[in-house]
């Protein structure tokens, strides 16, 4: 088979057989297709879209560039979430543990910071000496000791996610419906999971503008886990400011901290309650909603899931003194704070330029060789609808690269908008979907 023809063949709007894509994919891991090939595809898989049976195909052909994970010899229930991505993110890192609190096995394939959202192992890796790669065998050991593990794709696992995650990233090609599908989906079926929870995002700071297209990119994704026989809920959430207050690794492993003894912000406890609590009832573990969400919170409150959280890390080799002490983490060289213009509400905050101005700061990538400042980031003081004075902050940035403070400071001047009415904050949770 010749790339040029099959980038041809999706490029002019046509079906590409399970031969053409299992081709394509398998030669890219191999490094027998360019990278400029791959792009190429992926932009023609951009605009022209993908059928049913391609969405099966391509997600096959993920699962397929590396090897599973087979759990089977570990007899509890095995339940994963993954979101879709947005700005300050970070409910997975105290997701998987509080669930995995409660006897149920989380295996969870995680990515890096994909455009302007961040990464949950970029985040973890801000954790001094914590690993996220290692064989299949360290992965499986894991689980059967403690019960959860979050991991990066490798050469082992999903490597075909791997590598077109990071070209994705720098070639504008990350929010297409069917590309997003394989990658979330193909990363989740190699876990060897029963059950998913997928939190969807929609808005200004997610990758998927409107609600109704979030919707599709939910129902195809629980399609395809339903064709593999696992059981998949999805949530359909607003993006439309970040969540919490902490934008950028280490900072998002601080309010992470607060969120794991519930003292965490509203709309990261409403959430992470919902999530937790429908994989509790996927697990068997929660007889409903109101039970899974009672019991999620008392193990935030009791230290339970705290103390799994440091299990993880020190399973995966991180320092917990930082987690114990977070002060004493060193700080950023440089930090700014970002005054308001004027008095009035907090209108609307443009989530994607905000991400975008952190990872100016450092906490993304430009260029998929790029490595991120753990420290860069930036901290809201105000939320949508709350007040505001003239000259009072909005937030502070912090960074290690003192030439990305202008460029920044701009991005988040033009980002938030203060109204002279208050306006309520978008609703967080707008629906969920099962099929
Ligand atoms: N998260 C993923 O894992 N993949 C995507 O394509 C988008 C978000």
């Amino acid at each position: 088979m010749i790339p040029s023809e099959i980038i041809e063949k999706k490029r002019d709007g046509n079906k590409l057989s399970e031969d053409e894509i299992q081709f394509f994919v398998k030669g890219y891991c191999d490094g027998k297709i360019e990278d400029y090939q791959m792009s190429a595809l992926l932009m023609a898989i951009f605009f022209r879209g993908m059928s049913d049976r391609e969405l099966v195909l391509l997600t096959d052909a993920y699962v397929q560039s590396g090897k599973t994970l087979d759990l089977s010899a570990i007899p509890a229930i095995k339940v994963d979430k993954h979101s879709t991505g947005g700005v300050g993110d970070k409910i997975s890192i105290i997701l998987a543990p509080l669930v995995a609190s409660f006897g149920v096995v989380v295996p969870m394939i995680s990515g890096r910071a994909l455009g302007h959202t961040g990464g949950t192992l970029d985040k973890l890796e801000s954790i001094p000496g914590f690993k996220v790669d290692g064989s299949i065998r360290k992965f499986k050991q894991q689980l059967e000791e403690i019960g959860v593990a979050i991991f990066g794709q490798t050469a082992e696992l999903i490597p075909a996610d791997r590598k077109i995650y990071a070209l994705r990233d720098v070639t504008a090609t990350v929010n297409s419906i069917p590309l997003m599908v394989a990658s979330i989906m193909g990363k989740k079926l190699a876990e060897g999971i029963d059950g998913l929870v997928l939190d969807v995002k929609y808005g200004n700071g997610a990758f998927i503008l409107e609600a109704e297209r979030a919707e599709e990119l939910a129902k195809n994704m629980i399609k395809v886990g339903n064709y593999y026989g696992k059981e998949v809920t999805a949530f359909i959430t607003s993006m439309e400011q970040p969540l919490g207050y902490h934008v950028g690794n280490w900072l998002e492993i601080k309010e992470c901290l607060e969120c794991l003894r519930a003292e965490g912000p509203a709309d990261i406890e409403e959430l992470l309650l919902e999530l937790s609590a429908e994989m509790l009832v996927l697990a068997g573990k929660a007889q409903n909603n109101e039970e899974g969400k009672q019991m999620s919170l008392q193990a935030l409150k009791n230290g339970q899931a705290f103390e799994k959280f440091l299990n993880m890390v020190r399973y995966q080799m991180g320092e917990t003194d930082c987690l114990l002490h977070p002060d004493n983490y060193p700080g950023a060289k440089f930090r700014q704070i970002v005054k308001s213009p004027k008095s009035g509400f907090i209108e609307k905050i443009q989530t994607r330029r905000f991400g975008m101005a952190a990872v100016y700061l450092g906490a993304g990538r430009s260029r998929s060789s790029d490595s991120v400042d753990a420290q860069a980031g930036i901290i809201l003081s105000k939320k949508v609808g709350d007040p505001v004075s003239k000259g009072e902050p909005v937030c502070e940035i912090h960074t290690n690269n003192e030439s990305s403070i202008e460029e920044a400071v701009n991005l988040i001047q033009n980002s938030v908008k203060i109204g002279d009415s208050k306006l309520s904050p978008p609703k967080l949770i707008r629906k969920r979907l099962k099929a």
